[in-house]
């Protein structure tokens, strides 16, 4: 397995690029079922995700090409309406073939995702939206057994505004019959881009990116050109990247709109964060500052930026409290930052944080996405050097880390098994 080794203290300057959002490719590649035309996407990130999703869709029978950041989708049709459980342990998002299934070939055979190491995330939610729509849903041997002569449109409303539940039922509603509500949707950027995608598709929803979203059924999608919108996590991390390491980066293609949250709680930090040439100029002068933050929906603070915010208040001096309560159980990077020196406190789903301006450097372990983000930043910051194991949790969200982080001065290497 590989390693990322990390001599940590260099000052991150320079600009960095960000890639198209994962969050988003994902459902729009799956969202390629809803018509037998050709889909081409622009802007497709180069994630191990999207190498899941694209397996998932050929193990269908559907043409997936891709070459540099496009890809070309067509599924003409076909061969099984099957998601196997390998394909969906290694990614949960490939739940999100459930509603295309359903609305394209009025069945599907899904496997349960399981346990998680975030949380258990069920998935309640697809499914009630899914049996409201008028699917008959059974769980067989691990298996989400789903089908449905016709959908019918009804009205959904969702207990919590689930991201890939309001995208699920989006997409299984774009070819019902009839008029969808979505209640207490998913306000999230990449759920309106989902939105805008099927829309270029021929569909007819409105109400995104605001709670209520109203689908009318369409007879059919046709195929369309997209480029997939710049991913705000990404461009997070590397905001944070720019304080931890009181450096000054440019992030390009940041969207701000997509950030505020982001932007609010790290000049409260101490950072200048400003609009410049289509990104966001990010720079650190000063001390860091600590900093409280509680993770909620968009447009929250995101859960998706919770643990790269943990590891910055370790470097502040002074008491952070930061709550997470978008996920159960999203506190594993605590344990790796404490290796490291941190003085964290988790009590329920609150950690607090008591800054000593310093970490260093230790072999640590990579336990999910955003968690493998976060100690990359700390090993950027700390004393010494830094060790990360199983960096393929890395690969499944971040574009070549290592390779925009050197240009920009990280003494950082990835080490081959
Ligand atoms: C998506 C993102 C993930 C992000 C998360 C929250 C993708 C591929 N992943 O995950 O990066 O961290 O949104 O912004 O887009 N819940 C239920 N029942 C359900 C569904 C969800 O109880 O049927 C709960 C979850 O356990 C969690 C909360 O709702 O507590 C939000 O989860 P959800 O928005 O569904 O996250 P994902 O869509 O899985």
């Amino acid at each position: 397995m590989d390693k990322m080794v990390i001599h940590g203290g260099e000052r991150l300057i320079g600009e960095v690029q960000i890639g198209g959002a994962k969050n988003a490719a994902l459902p729009l590649f799956i969202a390629a079922l809803l018509t037998d035309e050709e889909i081409h996407l622009h802007n497709v990130p180069a994630l191990r995700d999207i190498d899941t999703v694209e397996k998932l869709l050929r193990n269908m029978g559907i043409t997936v090409k891709r070459e540099g950041f496009d890809a070309t989708i067509q599924a003409k049709s076909l061969d099984t309406i099957e998601a196997p459980y390998d394909l969906v342990r290694t990614m949960r998002a490939s739940i999100l073939v459930l509603g295309p299934l359903l609305a394209r070939a009025h069945g599907a055979k899904v496997s349960l995702p399981g346990g998680c190491a975030i949380g258990t995330r069920p998935i309640n939610l697809h499914l009630d939206g899914f049996h409201a729509l008028g699917a008959e849903i059974d769980l067989e041997h691990g298996y989400i057994h789903a089908k449905a002569d016709k959908l019918a449109g009804t009205t959904i409303d969702l207990s919590l505004p689930t991201v890939t539940g309001t995208e699920n039922l989006m997409m299984a509603a774009a070819l019902a019959e009839g008029t969808t509500i979505i209640e207490n949707a998913a306000r999230e950027p990449e759920v309106v881009e989902v939105g805008n995608f099927i829309n270029k598709m021929g569909g007819q929803i409105s109400g995104l990116g605001t709670k209520t979203v109203v689908i009318k059924g369409v007879s059919a999608l046709h195929g369309t050109d997209y480029t997939i919108m710049p991913d705000r996590v990404e461009a997070a991390t590397y905001m944070v990247a720019a304080g931890m390491t009181r450096g000054n980066l440019l992030i390009k293609g940041a969207r701000p709109q997509h950030l505020k949250a982001v932007i609010d709680k790290l000049s409260e930090a101490g950072m200048e964060i400003h609009e410049e040439n289509g990104g966001l100029r990010c720079l650190m002068t000063g001390s860091i500052k600590s900093v409280d933050a509680k993770t909620l929906p968009y447009p929250g603070f995101p859960t998706d930026v919770q643990a790269q915010l943990m590891a910055m208040m370790c470097f502040a001096n002074g008491l952070s409290v930061i709550s997470e309560t978008v996920f159960e159980n999203r506190f594993m990077h605590v344990g790796e930052l404490k290796r490291m020196g941190a003085d964290i406190q988790v009590e329920g789903h609150s950690a607090i944080i008591r800054g000593r301006g310093e970490l260093s450097g230790a072999p640590v372990m990579a336990t999910d996405l955003r968690a493998s983000a976060s100690l990359v930043l700390a090993g950027l910051a700390a004393s010494g050097t830094t060790e990360i194991s199983r960096i393929y949790h890395l690969d499944r969200g971040y574009e070549r880390m290592e390779e925009k982080l050197r240009v920009v001065g990280a003494n950082i290497r990835r080490v081959k098994a």
